[in-house]
């Protein structure tokens, strides 16, 4: 461990899911402090990092909530970074889905990413200093065909896509670089439980995740900017 993140404040979306646990993790492990939005009340009763002096877990913030967002963002002392993990996934054929179904998955990752964005940029062009943000898009942000069956999915993550791009320029020069990660399918619980016949040795193993994003919001990113990294692990 180089303790690369020591003192740096950093913002966890989807902090207490699958990923986000990986994730906080390896920040942990380099020093950081994290603070965790969750749309609940209280921690999930598994969430592991309950209690612990470098984890701000911070209830009842609804990431698609634009008021919610900027007060959680305003309360987050010197922003490092902000790794927007949040988001979901449904699957349903066109015929089967309903405009509610597509706004869902719309306000599901490209509202809450679009608002978590938004907050984290302002608070680094507010300060003045450097700053990371690191989205997640998916495989089929990268190859639309691939979407076919979750189409609105698709096209959520494809906008998440369009933001971290468009985004990565609008700061360009200003020390703020903007990247996502595009994983395949990840090794979580969920995955393992919806797909038991596959073989979960081609998914993408959370740590290795993990690793990827942390490296795209460190401070030894020092050029790559406007990414959609594929993490395709070996499928
Ligand atoms: N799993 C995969 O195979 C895969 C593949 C490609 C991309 N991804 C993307 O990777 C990300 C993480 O996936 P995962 O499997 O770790 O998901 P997960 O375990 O289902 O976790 C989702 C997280 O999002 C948070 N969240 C959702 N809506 C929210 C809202 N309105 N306000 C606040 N928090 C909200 C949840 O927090 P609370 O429940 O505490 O509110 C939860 O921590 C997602 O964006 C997903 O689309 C996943």
């Amino acid at each position: 461990m180089t303790g690369m993140f020591k003192d740096r404040h950093i913002v966890v979306t989807g902090g207490t899911g699958a990923l986000g646990g990986a994730v906080l993790k390896r920040l942990l492990d380099e020093g950081a402090t994290c603070h965790v939005p969750s749309s609940h009340a209280s921690a999930p009763a598994d969430f592991e990092y309950a209690g612990n002096d470098h984890v701000v877990l911070v209830p009842k913030v609804d990431l698609a909530d634009a008021p919610a967002v900027d007060a959680f963002y305003a309360a987050v002392p010197a922003l490092w970074a902000s790794i927007n993990l949040a988001g979901g996934f449904a699957m349903a054929r066109i015929d089967q889905a309903s405009p509610d179904d597509f706004a869902a998955m719309m306000d599901l990752n490209a509202r809450t990413a679009f608002l978590c964005c938004r907050a984290a940029a302002r608070a680094m062009l507010a300060s003045g200093t450097e700053g990371r943000i690191v989205n997640v898009v998916a495989r089929t942000a990268l190859e639309p065909r691939q979407g076919s069956g979750m189409i609105a999915y698709a096209a959520s993550k494809a906008a998440v896509a369009a933001i971290t791009v468009g985004l990565a320029d609008e700061v360009k020069g200003k020390g703020i670089l903007v990247n996502a990660v595009a994983p395949s399918i990840l090794d979580t619980p969920a995955n393992r439980k919806g797909m038991p016949k596959a073989d979960f040795s081609k998914w993408v193993a959370l740590d290795d995740a993990a690793e990827a994003i942390c490296h795209l919001a460190s401070p030894q990113n020092k050029a790559t900017s406007g990414a959609l990294v594929p993490l395709y692990g070996k499928a």
